[in-house]
């Protein structure tokens, strides 16, 4: 089994959209919460370490990597909020945990921090995106106009050439070079009459490959990125005069509020395609076009999608009825036999983390000496589990 995982291992750390996913961090930057209470990860991908160690990669792949017993987790489009991965697994545990015992595969229990780090992980695989199609990027680099003054490859042409773009491996590069050029390109395009390119869905990602294969230079020499820093990001967002027209002037939209459910190259496609908007309100309040190096791109684009959250909503006093409703008071009474707290005597946690991992570690308890018998386990949606957890971390009376 050592073996298999270690195989495991190995792909996942090269697995997506060219960016490197061995460890980094950056340990001068202090954790922060963001201005709508957002803890922030530095590291959202270390959580592919839990992934591993908890078993889940046994049956779970992660975009064709890893067990085939159940569903790939890359296709679950969005673990978004807080509250959608524990209820998912809260709903499939059934499932799960018959799977387990029939493969003796041990459950394992999680904290906290685990179960934290794991939730981001997923997370943050709706953000890494899916690797590009080299063929639709040969398609989109004639389509979109880029042959009319650029040339990759073999080719003999006098045009600009971009094969030193091709020497790096992530898209979000390609989109940050563009996004550095915008204004000379965009001027240049206007001023011979070609339509500014308009990006959608993972059309950065198609462009990045079909450059990257056809570049002269050899591909062992790929430069990486690193998925992003929110942390850094978040600097960066003030940094670059992004927060000036988007929370403090009020030009732009607020863009916690806008869906951002999308792929980091999505997402560079969309501030690609407001560049040109951008412009007027630039020279209005003098403002320079803002300039990425580095990772600086990746890194402002993780802040982008870790602060986007989408709200579930909830209440304590839901919570208190839900206690009932699904069976919960059943145990946590006083002089119950399992010696559960009585329910208004739990909490309050520290987190949601903090209660997630409870809430999972003590499910085959559950299952076995309630639901086995004769009910199956109730199902919970995001938004009771929210409730729940309101519920439990409500005001008491001293
Ligand atoms: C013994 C096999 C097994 C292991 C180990 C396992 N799962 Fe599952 N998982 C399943 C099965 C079976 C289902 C339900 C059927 C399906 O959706 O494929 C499921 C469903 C899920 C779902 C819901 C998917 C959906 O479509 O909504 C999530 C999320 C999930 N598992 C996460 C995890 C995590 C995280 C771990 C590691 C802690 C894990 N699983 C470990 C077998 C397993
Ligand atoms: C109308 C001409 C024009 C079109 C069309 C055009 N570009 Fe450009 N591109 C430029 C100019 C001009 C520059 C700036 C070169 C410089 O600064 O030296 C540039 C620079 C770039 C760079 C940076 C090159 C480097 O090595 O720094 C990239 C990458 C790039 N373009 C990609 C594209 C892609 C992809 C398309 C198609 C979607 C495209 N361009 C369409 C004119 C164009
Ligand atoms: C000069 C003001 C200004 C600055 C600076 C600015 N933006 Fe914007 N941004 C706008 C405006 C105006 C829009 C809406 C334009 C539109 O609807 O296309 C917008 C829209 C966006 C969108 C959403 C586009 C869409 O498709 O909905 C994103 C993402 C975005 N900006 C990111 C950024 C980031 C990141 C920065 C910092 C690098 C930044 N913006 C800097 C004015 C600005
Ligand atoms: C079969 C009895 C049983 C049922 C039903 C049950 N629990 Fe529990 N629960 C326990 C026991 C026993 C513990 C003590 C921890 C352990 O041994 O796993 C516990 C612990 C907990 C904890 C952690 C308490 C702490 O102090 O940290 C929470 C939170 C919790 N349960 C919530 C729930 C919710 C919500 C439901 C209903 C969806 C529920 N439980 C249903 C038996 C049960």
């Amino acid at each position: 089994m050592k073996i298999k995982i270690l195989f495991y291992v190995f792909f996942i750390t090269i697995l997506i959209s060219g960016f490197i996913l061995s460890g980094f961090t950056s340990k001068e930057v202090i954790k922060q919460n963001n201005s709508n209470g957002i803890k922030l990860p530095d590291n959202p991908i270390e959580g592919r370490f839990v992934f591993e160690q908890k078993g889940c990669i046994n049956c779970h792949a992660i975009n064709g990597s890893g067990g085939k017993k159940a569903k790939d987790l890359g296709e679950k489009v969005f673990f978004g909020n807080d509250y959608n991965l524990i209820a998912d697994m809260w709903n499939h545990s059934s499932k799960m945990l018959k799977l387990m015992e029939e493969n003796n595969i041990s459950k394992e229990e999680f904290n906290a921090k685990e179960f934290r780090s794991l939730r981001l992980f997923l997370y943050d695989l709706r953000y890494l995106g899916k690797n590009g199609n080299i063929k639709s990027g040969k398609k989109l680099f004639v389509k979109m106009g880029c042959t009319h003054c650029h040339s990759v490859g073999n080719e003999k042409t006098n045009k600009i050439r971009l094969d030193k773009t091709g020497i790096y491996a992530s898209p979000v590069y390609l989109a940050q070079t563009m996004w550095n050029h915008a204004i000379k390109m965009q001027t240049v395009q206007k001023s011979s009459n070609i339509k500014v390119p308009i990006f959608k869905d993972d059309e950065f990602s198609d462009l990045s490959s079909y450059i990257r294969a056809v570049s002269v230079y050899k591909s062992k020499n790929l430069k990486y990125m690193t998925p992003g820093n929110p942390v850094i990001g978040k600097k960066l967002f003030s940094d670059k005069g992004c927060f000036f027209c988007h929370n403090e002037k009020h030009i732009g939209p607020d863009l916690t509020k806008i869906d951002l459910n999308k792929s980091v190259t999505e997402i560079a496609g969309m501030m690609w395609n407001h560049s040109l908007e951008m412009e007027p309100a630039m020279q209005k309040f003098k403002i320079a076009m803002p300039a990425f190096k580095g990772n600086e791109m990746a890194d402002l684009i993780s802040y982008l999608y870790f602060s986007n959250k989408q709200q579930v909503n909830g209440s304590a006093d839901i919570g208190r009825k839900i206690l009932s409703e699904k069976g919960c008071i059943n145990c946590h009474v006083s002089g119950n036999p399992y010696k559960a707290a009585e329910s208004k005597l739990i909490g309050p946690f520290n987190s949601e983390d903090e209660f997630f991992s409870d809430l999972w570690n003590h499910l085959p308890l559950m299952q076995k000496n309630l639901y086995f018998k004769n009910k199956s386990l109730p199902r919970l949606l995001p938004s009771d589990i929210k409730s729940l957890y309101l519920y439990f971390n409500r005001e008491r009376k001293k």
